[in-house]
């Protein structure tokens, strides 16, 4: 079957592609980080809330994750905006070719949104009235999660694949295809999941810094409980990572061992950190999460380089017309850096105002 692309918007791009380019590679750094917390840390919620009765660590891990939540969500879905209107601007003949290809999975994420977040201010709002119930009501927002996640993966590599969509239609127009046949699909898949435990980690990990003065027997608890997540699924990582490489396209898997030396220095110098990270996780927990920070940015710039190299012959974005609109660009990025101000402004006076300095002075994550 002829490989069919839509039609290029006639309105043009509204900046250089490599400004959106560049823009979509950073705010899908912060979505991503927001999302691995938010997957990790729901399922985490979920296992404590099962040993919490008989443990005084498991009870406060899981209140505390459990205040923490609905805020994480709040501002995954938040930081997915920019990146979604990025991809759309840029890639847009691709990316609504595979949407309408899985048109009700892709929209059944609304619905799933809306279960994972009242699942979610259920535990913060209701846990006694829940009861024992908050742990299956933890694990059916943990699951929508995973869920959303999946279908994220199904659209992401499926728009990389132009040539399957024409016989992909053909074989239905019912809009409930997912991307099954794709060797990259599942690996793709868990190589967004592992990370999620091994960030979450890292997160109880500087919980545990936070409460060192205020609780030291908790703190120490927290940081040993948060360094095993954060080593074993970045060791996990590692394995599917292998795994997602070898299932790429070979000639998109050559240009990541030496077949492009940008390319490859972007991918081995993110494992090589992410190995620095998990040895710097015993000294200091603030040394590993500026290292995974690292690696998480690089990967994300290598993720955007394997769309660009499978797109290219169908499809090349610095070919598209540019028809700047450079008054609504700089809203945006005035808007963007105020956004990021405001919200470091707020960590930083959540981890400043000193919940964890004294001991009963957990105002902000009252219990
Ligand atoms: C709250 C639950 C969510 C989860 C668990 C989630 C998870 C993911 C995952 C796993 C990916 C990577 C897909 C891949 O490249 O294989 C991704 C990418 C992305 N997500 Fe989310 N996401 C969530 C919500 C959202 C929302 C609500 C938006 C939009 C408002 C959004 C926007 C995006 C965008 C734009 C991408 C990149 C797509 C691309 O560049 O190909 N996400 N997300």
């Amino acid at each position: 079957m002829p490989v069919v692309v839509p039609g290029a918007d006639p309105a043009g791009l509204p900046a250089p592609a490599w400004l959106l380019q560049s823009l979509s590679v950073f705010t899908l750094i912060l979505h991503l980080l927001a999302m691995n917390l938010l997957v990790g840390g729901t399922a985490l919620l979920a296992l404590n809330l099962r040993r919490r009765s008989d443990n005084e660590f498991h009870y406060l891990l899981s209140k505390r994750l459990s205040k923490a939540l609905p805020t994480t969500m709040a501002m995954t879905i938040t930081l997915g905006i920019a990146p979604l209107l990025f991809v759309q601007a840029l890639y847009g003949q691709a990316f609504y070719t595979s949407s309408a290809l899985m048109a009700w999975p892709w929209l059944a994420i609304i619905l799933l949104l809306l279960v994972a977040y009242y699942g979610l201010y259920l535990a913060q709002f209701r846990p006694d009235w829940l009861g024992a119930g908050a742990e299956p009501v933890a694990w059916v927002s943990a699951l929508a999660l995973l869920v959303i996640g999946f279908l994220f993966t199904n659209n992401a590599s499926l728009m990389l694949l132009p040539p399957k969509w024409s016989s992909m239609y053909a074989q239905s127009a019912a809009g409930l295809h997912l991307n099954w046949s794709d060797s990259t699909l599942l690996p793709r898949y868990l190589h967004f999941l592992a990370p999620s435990f091994a960030v979450t980690g890292l997160g109880v990990m500087l919980l545990g810094v936070a409460y060192r003065r205020a609780e030291p027997d908790w703190a120490e608890q927290a940081q040993k409980y948060g360094a095993k997540w954060f080593v074993g699924a970045t060791l996990v990582q590692m394995a599917v990572g292998l795994w997602f490489l070898f299932s790429l396209p070979d000639s998109v898997r050559q240009m990541f061992l030496g077949g492009s030396l940008p390319d490859t220095a972007i991918l081995w110098i993110g494992v090589f950190v992410a190995v620095g990270a998990v040895g710097a996780a015993s000294r200091s927990a603030w040394q590993a999460a500026a290292l995974i920070l690292v690696t998480i940015s690089l990967m994300v710039v290598a993720r955007h380089r394997v769309r660009e190299w499978m797109l290219r012959p169908h499809l090349d974005v610095s070919a598209l017309p540019v028809n700047p609109q450079w008054g609504m660009f700089v809203i945006f990025a005035a808007l963007l850096v105020i956004g990021l101000v405001v919200v470091g402004w707020m960590v930083w006076q959540f981890v400043r105002a000193g919940p964890f300095a004294a001991p009963g002075g957990d105002d902000l994550l009252t219990e």
